[in-house]
């Protein structure tokens, strides 16, 4: 029989201070996140002075929070996970000291969990993808094709040799003078106008199963500029707020983006014949056009597909929980000198 735990983790890699409580045979208990966003959205981007100190108000409520959601108390904790690699360093700092601190207090293990598996994962918070299969991850600072063959067993494939997928709609967002994270609001702009390849710009094909998203990004605004939309002296865009352009942009970028994805995902599937499903994480997996491509194009290639709901696409600590469980299983456990630290 599986050994029994209740994993406290703790997530503070970027702008979310998140907390979440998940006990063996049970589950995820509960989850509780504390988001930045308005905190930083006049920026255009995340400040990170402003969100390690946030993280340090915040925490303590949080994981309190959570853990009151979860009907645990402190004690019935056997172990605590941590992201500690890879984020803004003073922010990971925050949730290592804090998850470290407790542990030792308690004497339970601490377990440091890489983000990005905690990602890769999260889609079994509600599902139980089959191995092996392909993971797409896509978010704001990280845009990476994996071969998943177990628990803890991921093979990289190809990531971004520049800027992330989500940057491509952050950026975008923000040539056209409009709040970050762009993401949801040029999903919005585009569905006004059905999605359709307005201005077709260039998608990026790799022999391998890299990706490249800093051209997008220059080809809109050289477009822009061409279309008399921005002024390069002031650097601002120029259009009117209710000007059509805006949707077109907003609208040929999801075609571009979908076809970047279906085409690593199609090659990897021709060249993974033992590959039976396909999942698709991130915060930018919360985009219901690229998820339902994504979704049309695997099912038709005869394979299941998977991908979390919004809460669990954008940075969690339940995704954070559930890896930790099985590393807990693993007995991987780290000791207190735990650091922050590189990707594995
Ligand atoms: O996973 P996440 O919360 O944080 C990182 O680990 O980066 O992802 C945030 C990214 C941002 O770039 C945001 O613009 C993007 O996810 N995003 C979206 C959508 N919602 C969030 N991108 C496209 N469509 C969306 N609906
Ligand atoms: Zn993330």
């Amino acid at each position: 029989m599986d050994a029994q735990h209740t994993i406290l983790a703790l997530e503070t890699s970027c702008d979310e201070t998140a907390a979440a409580v998940y006990k063996t045979s049970i589950g995820l208990l509960a989850h509780v996140f504390f988001s930045q966003t308005a905190l930083h959205k006049k920026y255009g981007g995340v400040v990170p002075e402003i969100a390690s100190r946030s993280h340090i108000e915040k925490i303590r409520s949080v994981v309190d929070e959570a853990l009151q959601k979860s009907g645990c108390s402190l004690s019935d904790i056997t172990a605590i996970a941590v992201t500690n690699r890879p984020g803004l360093p003073g922010s990971l700092l925050t949730g290592v000291c804090f998850g470290k601190a407790l542990a030792y207090s308690m004497n339970i293990p601490i377990i440091g969990i890489d983000h990005l598996e905690g990602h890769a994962f999260s889609s079994f918070i509600e599902h139980t993808p089959p191995f092996p299969h392909i993971c797409l991850t896509a978010s704001g600072g990280h845009t990476s094709l994996y071969r998943v063959d177990g628990y803890g067993q991921w093979t990289t494939l190809g990531t971004t040799q520049d800027d992330a997928a989500g940057e491509a709609f952050d950026k975008t967002s923000k040539l056209l003078d409009m709040p970050y994270p762009g993401g949801p609001i040029l999903e919005k702009l585009a569905e006004s106008v059905g999605f359709e390849d307005f201005y077709s710009y260039p998608r990026t094909k790799h022999l391998s199963y890299d990706f490249s998203f800093s051209g997008l990004k220059t080809a809109i605004l050289y477009d822009l500029i061409e279309r008399g939309g921005y002024d390069t002296a002031t650097k601002r865009c120029t259009l009117a707020d209710d000007s059509p352009i805006r949707a077109r942009i907003a609208s040929s970028l999801h075609r571009a983006v979908a076809d970047i994805f279906t085409q690593r995902i199609e090659k990897a599937l021709k060249e993974y014949p033992d590959i039976t499903a396909v999942t698709f994480v991130g915060g930018v997996a919360c985009n219901q056009y690229l998820k339902n491509r994504l979704r049309q194009s695997v099912e038709k290639r005869g394979r299941l597909f998977f991908s979390p709901s919004p809460l669990y696409c954008t940075d969690n600590a339940a995704m954070i929980a559930f890896v930790g469980h099985y590393k807990a299983q693993q007995q991987q456990f780290d000791d207190y000198t735990l650091d922050i630290g590189r990707p594995s």
